[in-house]
């Protein structure tokens, strides 16, 4: 449970306002004049009218809207619990050789899809994602809801959600057959059991074929998310006339959540990193319409996060900014005279620069693909 801190009436000192702020209450002085207005940014012809003036402290009017620091979720949990129950039973069908429906899956896809296609924020609150665990089915279904996201910028039709949505669960389906020895090696794979690995988009495309009424294009999704528009990837070897759009798509949300988990091989890496690895691929590896699509919308950060500053202080992420949003508007945890809890003014972290976030992601972790 994340801790909520409301600010009461206080008394701020001329020397906790700092230019650049955005104020997040009213700003009134000894008298109940209002100085500055709540979303205002403090500017630096406003510091010099209050040094002219000689003021030392002000009032702050609180709104207690300190509620609206709690996260807003993606796609809701009741929604990602049901998906990989049902997930769940459909893998253990098939891995027992049974034929199986996806009926209840379709329904979970077409719920992920509205979710998706609901939310407010216009940044991917990924990290958030990411949180819940580095588990097969988590990250298939975290590649269901990135996918989700990248299409709805893409402006795809509702259809092609769906089979992505399907296509997008079931992709590493075929990992199912392959030992969990090889699959979760710490060490370096053999020729052979690298080949093993490589078979997997095949292996999912037979268990498909043979065991689900599936269309053509749900199943494409597993057999191609590894092929590569410049003919690099596997297993045929497509280059990106020949991948479905729906693959490309899966390919660059496969990339970004297994690089951003932990592997047996290997930590996950800073978010920044696998951007510029992202970027770095786009227009030869991975198809840079769907990467720009991504990237335009990534927020490492969303609303309620609690994050550690450069200073060692406390902050929650009290807004996004959609232009800059690895620089998000903040609040850092205070405590007044008496000991009791506040958040400070908003900072402005565009402004701010010399303030920064402090990943505790291990920055010592390299790619490797
Ligand atoms: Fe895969």
């Amino acid at each position: 449970m994340r801790e909520i801190y409301r600010i009461k009436k206080v008394n701020i000192p001329v020397s906790k306002l700092e230019v650049g702020e955005v104020l997040p209450f009213n700003l009134l002085d000894s008298r109940e004049r209002v100085l500055l207005k709540r979303g205002q940014v403090v500017t630096p012809e406003f510091m010099e009218r209050i040094k002219e003036e000689g003021y030392s402290s002000f009032l702050a009017e609180i709104w207690e809207e300190d509620e609206e620091l709690v996260a807003r979720e993606d796609v809701s949990l009741e929604t990602k619990k049901k998906t990989l129950e049902n997930m769940q039973e459909i893998l253990e069908d098939l891995s027992q050789g049974k034929s199986t429906s996806v009926v209840p899956l379709r329904h979970n896809v077409s719920q992920m899809a509205e979710e998706v296609k609901a939310h407010k924020e216009l940044v991917i609150p990924l990290i958030q994602l990411k949180k819940h665990d580095d588990l097969t089915f988590t990250h298939s279904l975290n590649v269901a809801v990135i996918s989700l996201f990248i299409a709805k910028f893409l402006g795809l039709k509702d259809e092609e959600l769906a089979n992505l949505g399907l296509g997008a669960l079931l992709h590493d389906l075929g990992k199912l057959v392959i030992p969990p020895e090889i699959l979760n090696k710490p060490s370096k794979l053999s020729e052979e059991e690298y080949e093993i690995i490589q078979k997997h988009p095949l292996f999912a495309k037979n268990i498909l074929d043979e065991k689900t009424q599936l269309p053509e294009k749900v199943k494409e999704i597993p057999l191609q998310h590894h092929e590569r528009i410049d003919g690099s990837g596997y297993l045929f070897h497509l280059t990106k006339k020949n991948i479905s759009i729906l693959s490309r798509i899966v390919a660059v949300a496969d990339v970004y959540e297994a690089l951003t988990s932990n592997r047996p091989y290997r930590k996950s890496l800073p978010i920044p990193e696998v951007i510029e690895y992202l970027m770095g691929n786009a227009g030869y590896k991975l198809d840079d319409k769907v990467v720009g699509a991504f990237i335009r919308h990534l927020s490492p950060y969303q609303v309620g996060d609690l994050i550690k500053l450069s200073t060692g202080e406390e902050a929650v992420v009290s807004r996004i900014n959609p232009i800059l949003p690895f620089r998000p508007i903040i609040r850092i945890k205070k405590r007044d005279e008496q000991g009791n809890a506040y958040l400070s003014l908003e900072i402005d972290l565009s402004y701010s620069l010399t303030l920064t976030i402090i990943s505790e992601i291990d920055m010592k972790s390299r790619i490797n693909l």
